[in-house]
């Protein structure tokens, strides 16, 4: 995976401002954890694709600091996440985590780095309890919390009139806390959510659910599905005929970095999510060229996240000049950083969590197009943080 000679032409610049203030500093030690196998494996390796392209674009140094990674593959299972962590944490003596995707691992994870005090940035997983009663100072998330576009899905299912909603998801955080987002904003605006269908992580066996659901008929479906479970989700819901009958919502994760494994399928499907392919933006464009330049295929939100979790350590690292024994302007430079993101300008709640837009997407070919805006800022409630 190597990134283009321009784009470290340009970067050998950015780097030169830093190394001044950084020399003598050993390499900051990064640990990636992060699944490269099982239904979310594309999902990690663009995380770490796009944390590496923003490394790259400063010259591969970050605060001055060179990098050295150090990888583990969490095979997205949450009974090995506390021995994965702690190859990185204990073994590794990484300064900084970032990781994961799947919600459950990302709990464990977030448990190690508060009892460690290592500094933790989540590139994806949802979980609320990150930034809600497991919020620490270290803990940071460059991504979303699952409440948020649930809830966002929610207030467009609403507006779009449909009044009986069934949704069927992975009976796992993930799944569980996007639908309770989702039926929070839906039943406030006036919708009922008739029945919640779940099957274990990350099974595909959707057959016998698909078929409630043809014989209750709700106005609309909502689902939560990523990865490798959303192509055949997507497709399984058509060939069973149901999308003619049935609109098909869900969070963008439904059609996100899937659209091109999906075809047909997807086609029409609205989502929200705080990323869309077509932003325009010239900070978007920039982004998604030098993506594609560097790695022949395009950027979708899970690279988007990387990108901004080495934007957001490159805030605290440079406030410090490096050094992470400063761990109080470490955080609180973090904390207060304005990210420049391809997905528009966002910053931090108290609980580090970003308070950002959600757009409302329509799948059109291999791209999620945005149409509109869901919910503008929309902050998750940090519900049961003591900072
Ligand atoms: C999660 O487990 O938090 C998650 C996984 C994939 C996409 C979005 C969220």
């Amino acid at each position: 995976m190597r990134l283009s000679h321009t784009l470290f032409a340009a970067a050998a610049v950015a780097a030169l401002s830093c190394s001044a203030y950084a020399q003598g500093q050993p390499p900051l030690k990064v640990g990636l954890m992060l699944p490269a196998t099982g239904t979310f494996a594309a999902l990690g390796d663009m995380i770490e694709r796009g944390f590496k392209l923003h490394v790259e674009e400063q010259g591969g140094k970050l605060g001055g600091r060179s990098i050295q990674y150090f990888k583990v593959d969490d095979e997205s299972e949450p009974s090995k996440a506390t021995d994965n962590v702690n190859k990185l944490i204990k073994r590794d003596n990484v300064d900084v985590i970032v990781g994961t995707v799947h919600s459950g691992v990302a709990l464990a994870m977030a448990r190690a780095a508060k009892d460690s005090g290592t500094l933790l940035i989540v590139p994806n997983a949802g979980a609320d309890a990150i930034t809600g009663p497991q919020c620490a100072p270290n803990i940071f998330r460059s991504s979303f919390s699952n409440w948020q576009p649930g809830y966002a899905t929610g207030v467009v299912a609403a507006q779009k009139g449909y009044k009986r909603a069934m949704t069927i998801t992975w009976g796992y955080a993930a799944g569980n806390e996007t639908v309770k987002g989702f039926t929070e904003a839906f039943e406030k605006n006036g919708g009922k959510v008739m029945k919640d269908l779940t099957l274990p992580f990350p099974n595909v066996e959707f057959q016998p659910l698909l078929t409630e659901i043809a014989s209750q008929k709700p106005d609309v479906v909502f689902a939560f599905f990523a990865g490798g479970g959303a192509v055949k989700f997507v497709k399984d819901y058509d060939a069973a005929g149901l999308k003619k009958s049935i609109p098909l919502m869900g969070s963008g994760f439904l059609t996100d970095g899937t659209l091109e494994a999906q075809g047909a399928s997807a086609q029409g499907l609205i989502t929200s999510l705080h990323y869309g392919d077509n932003i325009e933006t010239p900070r978007n464009t920039a982004f998604r060229n030098k993506f594609a330049v560097a790695y022949k295929v395009n950027p979708d939100v899970y690279a988007m996240q990387g990108y901004d979790a080495a934007q957001m350590l490159a805030a605290g690292l440079n406030a410090v000049k490096g050094d992470m024994s400063k761990k109080d302007a470490l955080y609180a430079a973090i904390g207060k950083a304005q990210i420049d993101s391809p997905r528009g300008k966002f910053k931090l709640s108290a609980q580090h969590n970003p308070t950002q837009d959600f757009y409302i997407r329509e799948a059109k070919g291999n791209y999620n197009v945005v149409t509109g805006i869901a919910v503008k800022a929309l902050a998750d409630p940090g519900r049961g943080c003591k900072m």
